[in-house]
C-alpha cells in the first residue's frame, strides 16, 4: 500500500487547503509513533486499563496538537477532539481505512485514489465535485461508522459498547434470543454523522457542493448499515437448536467497497435547478439515499496536467491480456505501451542429497511487464 504515513512533526499548514474534507488528513497520522513516544517518554501508558484518567493525558495533549494543525477543522470538530481523544482515533481509523480502501478498489483505474505526488493531488480530488469525490467522501464516511462500532464492542471507548438493544437473554420476537455482542452501529452512525456532516453546516450552507457531501456521507453510512449481517449458532444437545442464539455483525470493510464501488459507477449527476424542480414536487426524487451523487462529470484522468494536479497515466503499468480498465488499450488512453523484458535467473530442480546437501540447476526465465507511454 502506498498510504503515507505523516508523523505529527510534519505540519499540514500551507500543504492542503482548508475544506470540508480537511478532516480525513486525521487518517494519514502516524498515531503508532504519537503512541510510541509518549512511552519513551515515561509518562502513562495510553491504553485504557480501567484505572481513573490521569489528569493529564499525554496521547490527549499529542493529539490535541495534531487537531490543531489540521487546516479547516471546525469548531465542533476541534471540540471532540480535545473533549474524546478516543474517538478521535476511532475516527482516524475510519478514515485512514476509507483510503486504503478507496486505493484498493481504484488500484486498476486511470484515477487510483493516489497520494502519490504530494498531498495537495488528493486534495485536489476532494475539491473537484465529482463522482471520484463522492466516492472518498463515503468510504471515508463509511469507514467512520465501522471503526467507532468495531471500538464501542472492543471497549475501546468509555460511552459504549455492545448495542444495548440487543442484550444478551432477550428474545427478540423472531424465536431466538439475542447473544454475544452485537455490533454497536447506531454510535458509529451517530458518531459519523456528527463529527462529518457538521463541517457543511458551518463553513458553505447549502450550497449545492454541501448537499452533495451531505448525501454522500449518508450513502456511506448507509452502506453499513444495509450490509449488517446476523449470525446465530445453536445451542443444546448435538447441535439441536433448542436455544439459538444471534447477534449482528458488521460487514466486511473490503465488501462495502465494492459496493460503493458500484454505487460509484452509477452516480447520479445533479444540478442546482433539478434540485428546484425536485423541491417544487414536480419530479420524483431522481436518486435514492444510497446512491452516490456529483456535480460535475470527471476529468479523464489521461495527461498529465499540472494545473489541474492530475498524475496522468504514464508509467502506470498495463496488462496486455486485459479487457478490463487495467487494459493497456484503455489505462495508456490510446498511446500505447512499452514492453519491458527482465531475464532472471533462479535456483531450480533442487534435489536433496543424504546427507546433506543440495543441488540446483540455474533456470532463466523472462518477465514481460507492460507500461504506459
Ligand atoms: C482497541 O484499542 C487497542 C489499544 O489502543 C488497539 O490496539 C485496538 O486496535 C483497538 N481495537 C479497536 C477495534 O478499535
Ligand atoms: C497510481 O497512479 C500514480 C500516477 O499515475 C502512480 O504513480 C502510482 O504508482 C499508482 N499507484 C498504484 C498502486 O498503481
Amino acid at each position: 500500500m502506498e498510504l503515507f504515513v505523516w508523523s505529527l512533526q510534519l505540519a499540514f499548514i500551507g500543504i492542503v487547503t482548508a475544506s470540508s474534507g480537511s478532516w480525513m488528513y486525521l487518517g494519514l497520522v502516524d498515531y503508532q509513533s504519537i503512541r510510541s513516544s509518549d512511552r519513551l517518554a515515561g509518562d502513562q501508558p495510553s491504553v485504557d486499563d480501567g484505572s481513573p484518567t490521569p489528569l493529564v493525558d499525554p496521547l490527549a495533549v499529542r493529539l490535541s496538537e495534531l487537531c490543531s494543525a489540521v487546516p479547516g477543522l471546525v469548531a465542533e470538530q476541534l471540540d471532540l477532539c480535545h473533549r474524546n481523544p478516543y474517538a478521535l482515533l476511532a475516527i482516524s481509523e475510519g478514515a485512514r481505512r476509507g483510503i486504503v480502501e478507496c486505493q484498493e478498489q481504484f488500484r486498476n483505474e486511470r484515477w487510483n485514489c493516489t497520494l502519490e505526488g504530494g498531498i495537495n493531488v488528493f486534495d485536489m480530488t476532494l475539491q473537484r465535485a465529482s463522482r471520484e469525490a463522492a466516492f472518498i467522501f463515503a468510504v471515508t464516511s463509511a469507514g467512520v461508522v465501522h471503526s467507532v462500532s468495531r471500538a464501542c464492542s472492543a471497549g475501546n471507548l468509555t460511552d459504549c459498547g455492545c448495542d444495548p438493544n440487543k442484550p444478551t437473554g432477550h428474545k427478540s420476537g423472531r424465536g431466538w434470543k439475542w447473544g454475544g455482542c452485537s455490533a454497536n452501529i447506531a454510535q458509529g452512525l451517530d458518531v459519523a454523522k456528527e463529527f462529518i456532516d457538521v463541517a457543511e453546516r458551518e463553513s458553505e450552507k447549502n450550497t449545492l457542493r454541501s448537499l452533495m457531501n451531505l448525501h454522500n456521507n449518508q450513502a456511506g453510512r448507509i452502506a453499513i448499515r444495509k450490509n449488517m449481517r446476523l449470525r446465530c449458532r445453536c445451542h443444546g444437545i448435538s447441535g439441536s437448536c433448542e436455544v439459538k442464539t444471534c447477534w449482528m455483525l458488521l460487514p466486511n470493510f473490503e465488501d462495502i467497497g465494492g459496493f460503493l464501488k458500484e454505487k460509484y459507477e452509477n452516480s447520479i449527476q445533479i444540478s442546482a435547478e433539478g434540485l428546484k424542480k425536485q423541491r417544487r414536487g414536480k419530479r420524483r426524487v431522481p436518486y435514492s439515499r444510497d446512491s452516490l451523487v456529483h456535480i460535475h462529470e470527471s476529468p479523464d484522468f489521461c495527461d498529465r496536467n499540472a494545473k489541474k494536479k492530475i498524475l496522468g497515466t504514464t508509467g502506470r503499468v498495463c496488462n496486455k491480456h486485459s479487457k478490463g480498465s487495467d487494459s493497456c488499450d484503455y489505462l495508456c488512453c490510446g498511446r500505447g505501451a512499452r514492453r519491458i523484458v527482465k531475464r532472471i535467473t533462479e535456483r531450480c530442480d533442487c534435489q536433496f542429497h543424504w546427507c546433506c546437501y543440495v543441488t540446483c540447476k540455474l533456470c532463466e526465465s523472462r518477465t514481460e511487464t507492460y507500461i504506459c507511454k
